[in-house]
This record gives structure tokens, sequence and C-alpha cells, in this order.
């Protein structure tokens, strides 16, 4: 597509965190990116929601407009960085049906709806980019849709929110609680403007779907995504973290899995549309990681993701996952990218979404629980807790017993199980049992074991 006056214009809706920095970019290093793309990327506008607020010196307030819904009209590339569902859909839609390449850092957006902005690029013949909506600045997008696009993904598996990994992280290593750890992740410009989507593991969530979608040429939705966040993990769960030898992350898995039924030959594994057929199971919780593994060594608001694939192996990503000038590396990238179509012609991959695999609930996913319980200490109480696991089918891999301070009821001890890998159903049907036993006073945690 012929490009009018020899420039690209692009269009940046966002001023905040992320998009100063991209503004940074496309401003200071204009020589650079025009050699790459072959031609001048023109910065025509910047939408934001209120154009009185100062801004960073670098951002020229004659750029600033209110009126996005024009903005996006008068641009070759729009590049959305305000965040949220919308109005950020119907402009990217407006800027698609003007014939404008979009890229959008929007993960939530994407998750909740990308479908119908790919559809609509699609119909469009112009390109839709979104390297920086999963894992900040790590080339990730593109290596799973287009580098790996010959392969067979069979797991993907990592640490994709980087508010959560400091959290988590500032609690293991100097003790500081939730509350403090967010605060300064919120200062340091890693969590999201309402830093809920992070702790609740709906920002992992929206990465994980998004990850899967690519990686197994489905659909996945952030409703699709089991989802647990950080706000339930104690300070008592870093420290038997630490004593067994783990550290906690949020992870976000998402692999191929077989529902059980197909597995035990019964009526609807037999008979049923999906029998024997592999699906996807998608999940984001809290896990504890072997010390030795190398997502254990992931601090600060990294991110790190393998992807194992059938023919390539294990795979592993790693770099920053948030903040402004990571984040905005990976938008250029993509800016340059997209301008680059536009001046000498082609376009980017279109949603890949053929295999149509059925995307199964967690309780179809294998993993291994480790389980804290606070029991009467009396002969056969052990005994007692080790049936309800085999009751389950649940193999157990290590038991640990210490003593507790006696209560009002009389001598207590805490027992610490850690399963081999079982069905997640299964798993926690089997925690729910032993909540009932009258000779547990407390499930005290449960965490799955993942990495190992
Ligand atoms: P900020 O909250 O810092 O900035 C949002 C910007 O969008 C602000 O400039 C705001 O205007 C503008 N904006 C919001 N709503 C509107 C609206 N209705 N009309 C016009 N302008 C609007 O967000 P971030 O920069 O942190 O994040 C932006 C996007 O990038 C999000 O989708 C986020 O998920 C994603 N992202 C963020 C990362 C990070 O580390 N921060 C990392 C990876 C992705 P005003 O300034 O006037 O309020
Ligand atoms: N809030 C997100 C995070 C930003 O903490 O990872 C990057 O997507």
């Amino acid at each position: 597509m012929a490009v009018p006056d020899g420039a690209v214009r692009v269009a940046l809706l966002g001023c905040g965190v992320v998009g100063t920095e991209v503004a940074r970019l496309l401003l200071t290093q204009g020589d650079d990116l025009a050699a790459r793309v072959g031609a001048r990327l023109e910065l025509v506008g910047i939408a934001v929601r209120d154009a009185s607020v100062p801004r960073d010196p670098v951002v020229d307030p004659a750029l600033l407009t209110t009126d996005a819904e024009d903005l996006v009209t008068r641009a070759d590339v729009v590049v959305e960085v305000m965040g949220g569902i919308e109005p950020a859909r119907g402009l990217l839609l407006r800027a698609i049906a003007s014939g404008a390449a979009v890229v959008t850092a929007n993960k939530a957006l994407l998750g909740a709806d990308g479908p119908t902005l790919y559809a609509a690029a699609d119909a469009a013949g112009v390109d839709v980019y979104f390297e920086a909506a999963v894992a900040g600045a790590i080339p990730l997008v593109r290596p799973v849709r287009e580098s790996l696009a010959g392969d067979r993904v069979t797991r993907v598996l990592g640490i994709v929110n980087g508010t959560t990994n400091y959290v988590l992280d500032q609690m293991t290593t100097t003790g500081l609680d939730l509350d403090q750890a967010v605060k300064q992740a919120q200062e340091l410009g890693y969590a999201e403007a309402n830093p809920t989507a992070d702790v609740e593991g709906y920002d992992a969530a929206a990465k994980a779907a998004i990850l899967a979608s690519l990686a197994f040429h489905t659909r996945v939705a952030v409703d699709d995504v089991h989802r647990e966040g950080i706000l339930a993990v104690t300070a008592e769960d870093v420290a038997w973290a630490q004593r067994t030898g783990h550290v906690i992350k949020l992870l976000a898995i998402a692999e191929l899995a077989r529902p059980a039924a197909a597995d035990e030959g019964t009526a609807e594994g037999r008979g049923g549309e999906d029998a024997g057929r592999r699906g996807v199971v998608v999940r984001v919780h809290p896990a504890l990681v072997p010390l030795d593994h190398p997502l254990a060594g992931v601090h600060g608001a990294f991110n790190a993701v393998f992807v194992e694939a059938e023919s390539a192996g294990e795979l592993m990503f790693y770099g920053r996952g948030a903040g402004g000038a990571p984040t905005a590396s990976a938008v250029l990238g993509d800016v340059v990218t997209v301008a680059r179509h536009r001046v000498t012609g082609g376009k980017g991959p279109v949603e890949s979404s053929y295999a149509e695999l059925p995307v199964h609930g967690v309780g179809e996913a294998r993993t291994r629980y480790q389980v804290l319980l606070r029991v009467e200490d009396r002969p056969g109480v052990l005994a007692q807790v080790a049936q309800a696991f085999a009751a389950r089918g649940v193999s157990i891999e290590a038991v640990r017993q210490g003593v507790a301070a006696a209560g009002d009821d009389g001598a207590q001890a805490d027992i610490l199980v850690v399963t081999h890998q079982a069905r997640d159903a299964a798993l926690s049907a089997t925690v729910a049992d032993i909540a009932g036993l009258p000779v547990v006073r407390s499930v005290m945690s449960v965490l799955r074991v993942e990495g190992a």
C-alpha cells in the first residue's frame, strides 16, 4: 500500500506508563526507525482522557487530543496503549475500518474479545500485532505465532505477570507484606491501573488465553482459564515453601490434556464427541516451584516462560515483563513491522484457530498437591489421612510431621503431605474429604507443585 506523503502516520492512544515511552522512542529514534521501515514514522497525535494533565517533556502538548475517534481515522498505524475494553475496542475497530494497521498492548481486550478484532482486520486486509500484550519486552507472541508455526506445541508454562512476581518475591526475600509490595509495584509502573487485575490473576489469565490460542490454534478466552490470584498466599505459606525447598510463583499453564472419560473408557469417553481427543487446559494459580528450577530464580518484575514443542523441545524465554520502557520496546518492534508492510507490501499472519480443540476445566489437569494439615496428635490419625488419599486413587510421595503447640482440644500435630501427579479433580476432592475428617482440625494450606 502506498504511503501518501512519504511518511507512515502513527496515532497513539494513551500517554501513560507505556504510551510515554512509545512516544519517546518514536520522537527520539526517528532516523533509525526510518532506516528500518523505509519511510519516516510521523506521530500525528496522542489521545488521552485529560489533555490538561502535565506530561513528560518529550511529549509536545500540541500532539495531545481528547478526540480519539477522529485521531484513529488520520493514521496508517494506530497504537493502542490505553487499556480496558471500551473505548479501546471501538476505537481499534474504527481504525481498522479506516484501513489502519493496529498495534496493541491490551491483553484484557484480546483475552476477552480478540477474535472480533482479528476478523475485522482480516476482512480489511490490515495487520493486528500485539507482542507487548504478553510478557512485556520478551519476544514471545511472535515465536509462538510464527517461529513455531511448523511445530506442535504441547505446553506453555511460566510467569507472565510482573506485579505478582514482584510481590511474591518481596514477600519471600524481604518479608514485606502483600499490600506494601503491591504499592511498590505500582510506583515502579508494573501494576495495571487497577492492581486487582494483577493480584487476582486476571492479567495473567488474559495472557494465558492469548498464548493458548496461539499455541494450540484454538480460540481460548479469558473466561475459559481457571484463575486463582495471590491474595490467599500467606506469610506462613511462604515460610513453609522455604522450609520444603520451594518458592511460590504465580504460574500460567496452558497444556494439552486428555479428558478422564477417554482414559477410563466410560460411556462418555467411548461415545462422546471428544472421546480420546486431546483438549486444552489453561490455568493460572500460585504454585510451589522447586528452588533448583529456573523459574525459582526469576526475581522482581521479570517474567519467564517455557514453551515445549514436539520437535523443538523445550524453549525458555526470559526478560522484563512489565514497565514503560521494556513494554515500549515490544510495541515499537510491532510498529516497525506493520509500517514496513505499509511501505514494501505484505501482511502479517491472521488468526489461526482451525484446530478447535475442546477446552477442558482445571479438573482434567495433571498436577501435584502439597497439603498442610493440623490434626489431632494420636494413634491412627495419619492412617486415616493416608486412606483418604488412597480412596481417590491419589498416591502420596512424601509425608512430614511437625509438632504444633497444643490447642484447646488437646495435643495436635502439623502434617505436610506431598502427592504424586494426579488429576486435579481427584486431588481437590481428596482435600475436601480430608477437611471433613473429625481428626483434622484445619486444612492450613493447599498449593499445587509444578516444575518438579
Ligand atoms: P496507564 O494507566 O499508565 O495509561 C493509560 C493511558 O491511556 C493514559 O494516558 C490515559 O489518559 C489514556 N486513556 C485511558 N482511557 C482513555 C480514554 N477513555 N480515552 C482517552 N485516553 C484514555 O496504563 P499503562 O501505560 O500502564 O498501560 C497501557 C496498556 O498497556 C494497558 O493495556 C496495559 O495492560 C498494557 N501493558 C502495560 C504494561 C505496564 O508495565 N504498565 C506492560 C504491558 C502491557 P490520561 O493520561 O489522560 O489519564
Ligand atoms: N501489570 C502487568 C504485569 C503489566 O505486572 O505484568 C505487564 O503486562
